[in-house]
């Protein structure tokens, strides 16, 4: 064979060889997982493997404590907490739904006005309710045992269930210390502040797993190849783009909760004053990080101290909730307003003025397709819960 003809033929093969490269890349999408340095910050900060253990609460001393844990456990799937003996905390929080119910507003004793929202995760949130009004994980709890639309008991109840049951009665005082006696009104109270504390130990263990989007994710940022089972379809990863690009949803749900930990008009049909009223009542609750049954020093109540207490950004404000977990949480937003992630796209998309107070959203206008892939982004999100296995079921 001459030079010329070997020359030829060498470069034939090569050239095929790399066509068939770009071909197969482009195919199994090699090609569109680049993605720009600020993209890859973003992606980063969105990654299950960037969140932080679990914060401490200096409020509560027993928030780490196995036997708090185990308590809390029991407390939390116990019907007999409540008035009629039908209500528990996962009445609502239903473990299968990914700790919610269903349905548009929460129907316990009565009906609220609110939807149920997730527990998956809000050991993180420094504000809990849709509206913040409580600071901790265990003065949150206080909340619905005494709400009379929702477990409708008393804290004497509460505390006399404990005092009856054997089990309980030894559980409670091997980490609290003795019970109350029957006329203390004040150890009462201490008593049932003991047990948010103990309910907000076992919330602390319900942890969200990694979705698709995280294995996604991790490999892009280890600049591998990902997976078959974690690589993004072309519309997940237009979605994904979307979302941390042109369609803004970054400036609320940021980090790996997809949740920043603050309050926003989003201008939702309703007239629910939100965060306006929650503030004062977070400031004024008995059981505030400030409060005599928190076992914070003063100093640490860094949430409440500098909380923004007024203002007309406040007003029709609610908290941004977490956009993992969606797929069992439906309907959407704080009373449950919209039947589907497609309903609560179209609200952002056409950004409607608020009923009360001032809209923060623009207007996207993007397209039905583009919506669609912002939907299926979401999907991604979904993952299992991480919890000890015996913790998502009632106590044996
Ligand atoms: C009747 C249904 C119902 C019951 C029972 C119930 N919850 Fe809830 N839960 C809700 C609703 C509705 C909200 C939101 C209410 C609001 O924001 O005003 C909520 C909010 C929460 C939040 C706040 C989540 C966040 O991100 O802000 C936590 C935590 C929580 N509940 C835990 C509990 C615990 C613990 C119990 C039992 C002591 C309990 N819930 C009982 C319906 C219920
Ligand atoms: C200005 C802040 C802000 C922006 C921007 C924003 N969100 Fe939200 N998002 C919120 C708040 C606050 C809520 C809860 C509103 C309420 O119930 O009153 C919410 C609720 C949601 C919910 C319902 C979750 C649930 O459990 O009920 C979804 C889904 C959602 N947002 C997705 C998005 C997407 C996708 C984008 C981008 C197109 C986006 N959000 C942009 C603040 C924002």
């Amino acid at each position: 064979m001459n030079m010329r003809r070997f020359y030829l033929v060498y470069f034939l093969i090569l050239f095929s060889g790399i066509a068939a490269v770009i071909l197969i890349g482009s195919r199994t999408g090699m090609s569109s997982d680049k993605w720009s340095e600020e993209e890859r910050a973003a992606i980063r900060s969105l990654w299950l493997g960037s969140l932080a253990p679990v914060p401490p609460d200096p409020s509560n001393k027993f928030a780490d404590d196995a036997r708090a844990v185990a308590l809390g456990h029991r407390l939390f799937f116990d019907k007999r907490l409540s008035k009629t003996g039908t209500v528990a905390c996962a009445t609502c929080h239903i473990p299968i739904l990914n700790f919610s119910d269903g349905v548009k507003v929460a129907k316990g004793i009565g009906i609220t006005d609110r939807n149920t929202p997730t527990i998956i995760g809000s050991a993180y949130s420094p504000w809990l309710f849709w509206d913040g009004r409580k600071d901790s994980l265990w003065a949150q709890a206080l909340g619905p045992i005494e709400n009379p639309l929702e477990h409708g008991f008393t804290r004497a109840q509460a505390v006399n269930l404990i005092r009856q049951d054997a089990d309980y009665k030894k559980r409670y005082e091997n980490i609290f210390g003795a019970m109350p006696k029957l006329k203390d009104q004040e150890g009462i109270t201490r008593a049932f502040a003991n047990l948010g504390k103990a309910i907000a130990a076992y919330e602390r263990k319900i942890l969200p797993g990694p979705g698709k989007f995280d294995f996604y994710a991790a490999a892009i940022l280890h600049n591998v190849e990902p997976a078959k089972k974690s690589q993004l379809s072309p519309d997940e990863r237009a979605g994904l783009k979307l979302f941390i690009g042109e369609a803004n949803c970054l400036r609320c749900h940021n980090g790996p909760l997809f949740a920043n930990t603050d309050f926003h008009n989003t201008g939702l049909p309703s007239s629910d004053k939100g965060r306006s009223q929650g503030v004062s009542q977070v400031l004024n609750d008995e059981f505030n990080c400030q409060s005599r049954f928190s076992d914070s020093p003063l100093a640490l109540c860094s949430e409440i101290n500098f909380a923004k207490k007024g203002g007309s950004e406040l007003l029709g404000a609610f908290k941004t909730p977490t956009l993992r977990n969606l797929s069992k949480t439906a309907p959407y937003m704080h009373a449950g307003q919209f039947k589907s992630l497609r309903d609560v796209l179209d609200h952002y998309n056409r950004a409607p003025k608020a009923r009360i107070g001032q809209s923060e959203l623009i207007k996207l206008g993007l397209s039905g397709q583009q919506l669609g892939q912002l939907a299926k982004f979401l999907n991604t999100l979904e993952g299992p819960v991480e919890a000890k296995k015996g913790l998502l079921s009632p106590p044996k």
